[in-house]
């Protein structure tokens, strides 16, 4: 008997706690709650999570590593080898050396191959990320500035134009029923913007809802996840063409990336 009525106060006292937990999660303004734990991470670690990470990355750029034993340096991001200032903001762009549109995360993976000799199955996921933080780092805070040019560029943008409306899954759901329909409002809980209100600004950001590094593609699997959608694989073209069709979009709209890597849940 006495059993079962602490059992019962447990489970009231667990309602009420989940309750309290509920409310104060309806009244939190995710963009206070990003700048308030930003803060405590700054007063109690002293460094940012997505700081360590291009910290990490930096590392990684200067080793010599691969076969070839040689550092990333002379990887050619679309300025010129070793040109990191503000290259993220011109990216996805056409590469003639690999004859493919490029964004941060495959541009690297080639450099990988085909600079340092790696062979595409040993390249750690982990790594890619480091240092797509470090190389995004030197874009913190810049205009984003995507304009397809080439003729590979314009039908990559076309195809991620075609996938952003591409109605799919057991819930014939597509990016815009969401991102365009609803920018400016929220879809549980959460604001939704449009590209043209500056999608994809943000990533690499590390999340404090998932404590880790999210690039942009994993934020796109992401979305994907969440209506219950097998994602493209990394580095391929539906990854690519959906991120050049957004980031020309947030172009359009006058958009600068935030604080990069960026803080937010
Ligand atoms: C069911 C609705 C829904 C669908 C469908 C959806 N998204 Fe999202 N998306 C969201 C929500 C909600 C967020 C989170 C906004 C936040 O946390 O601030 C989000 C966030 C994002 C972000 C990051 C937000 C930012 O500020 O940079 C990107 C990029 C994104 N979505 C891309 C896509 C793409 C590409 C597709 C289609 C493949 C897609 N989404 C489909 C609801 C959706």
């Amino acid at each position: 008997m006495r059993n079962r009525s602490l059992w019962i106060g447990f489970l009231l006292a667990l309602g009420l706690g989940l309750s309290i937990a509920l409310t104060q999660q309806q009244e939190v303004d995710p963009y206070k709650e990003a700048e308030r734990q930003r803060e405590l991470f700054r007063q109690t670690a002293g460094i940012l999570p997505g700081e360590l990470y291009a910290a990490q990355g930096e590392e990684l750029f200067g080793q010599k590593r691969g076969s070839k034993n040689v550092s990333l340096e002379a990887c050619d991001f679309g300025l010129g080898p070793g040109k990191l200032e503000g290259a993220l903001t011109q990216l996805p762009r056409y590469f003639a050396d690999t004859r493919r549109v490029e964004d941060l995360e495959t541009r690297i993976v080639s450099c990988m191959v085909n600079l340092q000799g790696f062979k595409p199955e040993e390249i750690k996921r982990d790594d890619v990320k480091a240092l797509t933080a470090f190389v995004a780092s030197k874009s913190s805070e810049m205009p984003i500035n995507v304009v397809p040019k080439t003729s590979q560029e314009i039908a990559m943008y076309n195809l991620g134009r075609e996938l952003w409306y591409h109605r799919a899954g057991d819930r014939d759901m597509n990016c815009a029923i969401c991102h365009d329909s609803y920018a400016g409002g929220k879809v549980r809980l959460s604001p939704v913007r449009s590209p043209r209100q500056g999608l994809s600004n943000e990533w690499p950001a590390y999340r404090f809802e998932a404590d880790k590094l999210y690039t942009l593609q994993d934020r796109i699997a992401f979305c994907y996840e969440s209506v219950s959608i097998h994602p493209p694989d990394h580095y391929s073209e539906p990854m690519i063409a959906l991120s050049i069709y957004m980031l020309t979009e947030a172009t359009k709209g006058k958009n600068k990336f935030t604080e990069l890597p960026g803080f937010t849940r």
